[in-house]
């Protein structure tokens, strides 16, 4: 008892002893701070590779580091996302998620629902997120009523892009019908011109495919289908339509078109090996990244049909510890949604700004018509979320559909059992 005591007094109790400890403690939180805090840092996690995806991407990390922050680069290659997803599930079950991870539509609302991501409402809140940007933008950049992603744009999936010389030595002008296309297509096949550049990969198939079902069932049919995936739609003699023109496209591509990425099949179009290419418009960032200019080199306009496919590219912050992490995600997430990256960034990456007070002077003829067709959309009801590049639905059911329509493509399969298949996949992805 008395040596307990006595040592007690002896720590406690001693007045000079317990202020050099608190001085001691005091020097070591200070050199522990100054030695150690080295400004916010992020590893940034995306698959921006492509030479207009980097010059977009390298937008972000250039202000990133003229604000204090270091950068540590997580590029991995694949359009689409899908081998950047892979990585990120390895990432995340290793205990090490990356701080800031390119992601997008519901998957960010899954990956907060597992308890991965951070909340970031108090950058939202200080930098008024929810006045600058529109509020369908918005609610896919929440999770339970708070901010758990930043918006970087908007990029719209229905798109034909054309070299121009190809289409006006041949007397012809962009397709405004299926049967425009397909009768253009024939005529420039005939002539030995590849009509449709297409790199066979899952999701660049499930991209052509939804610009064709919008196209070919309108509106409605494309939120029944692909938003509500109601089974009337699933099932319907719509669908088999859709799968009918799919068919037709298969039959416009070019031997070699198995597995070849995105951007190389935009380079077909470039270099006047093929008309065109139904893509995103990323695939303008590529053309401008390759000194083309729009109306003159290249020419945009929307698929067929009515309608606006939207893809708004984000960033999640996942949970991390320390400080210097969690400023570096703090500082990300207020320089994605500032002004002037959104206009610099989308210059470059062939997407609109996110946000609504972005000035669209310095931006292409492509870009207002993106800008025009997607207020028109919001206002006639057609504004519809892109299930090809995860817009639209978690990503079994996305995957189930992708899965169809790649097993369509690359076989003789029928469109009836095409769409037996379908109905069958999303029956069982629930
Ligand atoms: C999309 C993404 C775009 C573009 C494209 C090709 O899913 O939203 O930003 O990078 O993939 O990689």
């Amino acid at each position: 008892m008395n040596s307990v005591n006595s040592t007690f007094k002896f720590k406690w109790g001693n007045h000079m002893f317990k202020k050099l400890v608190v001085a001691a403690v005091a020097t070591s939180f200070t050199l522990t701070a100054s030695v150690s805090y080295a400004g916010p840092k992020a590893e940034v996690l995306h698959w921006w590779t492509s030479g207009g995806e980097a010059k977009s991407v390298a937008v972000l990390q250039k202000e990133f580091s003229e604000n204090g922050g270091s950068w540590t680069d997580m590029p991995v290659a694949g359009g689409g996302g899908d081998a950047a997803m892979t990585a990120l599930r390895a990432r995340v079950l290793s205990g090490n998620a990356p701080a800031a991870v390119q992601l997008k539509g519901p998957s960010i609302q899954e990956w907060y629902e597992e308890g991965a991501l951070a909340d970031i409402s108090a950058v939202a809140k200080k930098n008024n997120w929810s006045k600058v940007l529109p509020a369908s933008i918005a609610g896919h950049m929440k999770c339970e009523g708070k901010w758990c992603a930043a918006p970087v744009n908007v990029h719209r999936i229905d798109w034909i892009w054309a070299n121009a010389s190809v289409l006006s030595s041949n007397g012809f002008g962009m397709p405004k019908t299926w049967d425009e296309f397909n009768a253009t297509a024939r005529a420039l096949q005939a002539k030995g011109i590849i009509p449709l550049a297409h790199g066979g990969q899952a999701w660049q198939d499930a991209t052509v495919f939804e610009a064709v079902a919008l196209g070919i069932g309108g509106a409605n049919f494309f939120h029944d289908a692909f938003v509500k995936l109601d089974k009337k739609a699933l099932q319907s003699d719509t669908m088999v339509k859709v799968f009918d023109q799919m068919r037709i496209m298969r039959g416009f591509v070019d031997k070699n078109f198995s597995g070849r990425d995105w951007n190389l099949a935009t380079a077909m179009v470039m270099n006047g090996e093929a008309a065109f290419q139904i893509m995103g418009d990323w695939a303008k960032g590529e053309f401008l990244a390759a000194g083309k200019v729009p109306g003159k080199d290249f020419l945009c306009a929307s698929t067929p049909g009515e309608g606006f496919l939207y893809n708004v590219d984000s960033f999640a912050m996942f949970k991390v510890k320390g400080s210097e992490r969690q400023d570096g995600q703090k500082l990300l997430a207020k320089l994605i949604v500032g002004k002037n990256f959104q206009k610099v960034f989308n210059l470059n990456k062939g997407s609109i700004p996110a946000r609504t007070d972005v000035s669209l002077n310095e931006f292409d003829h492509c870009a207002h018509v993106s800008a025009a067709d997607m207020n028109a959309s919001s206002v006639g009801g057609t504004l519809l979320p892109s299930y090809a590049h995860g817009m639209a639905l978690r990503g079994a059911q996305a995957g189930a559909i992708t899965d169809t329509v790649t097993a369509h493509f690359n076989s003789k399969m029928s469109s009836k059992d095409a769409v037996a298949m379908l109905v069958k996949a999303i029956d069982n992805s629930k």
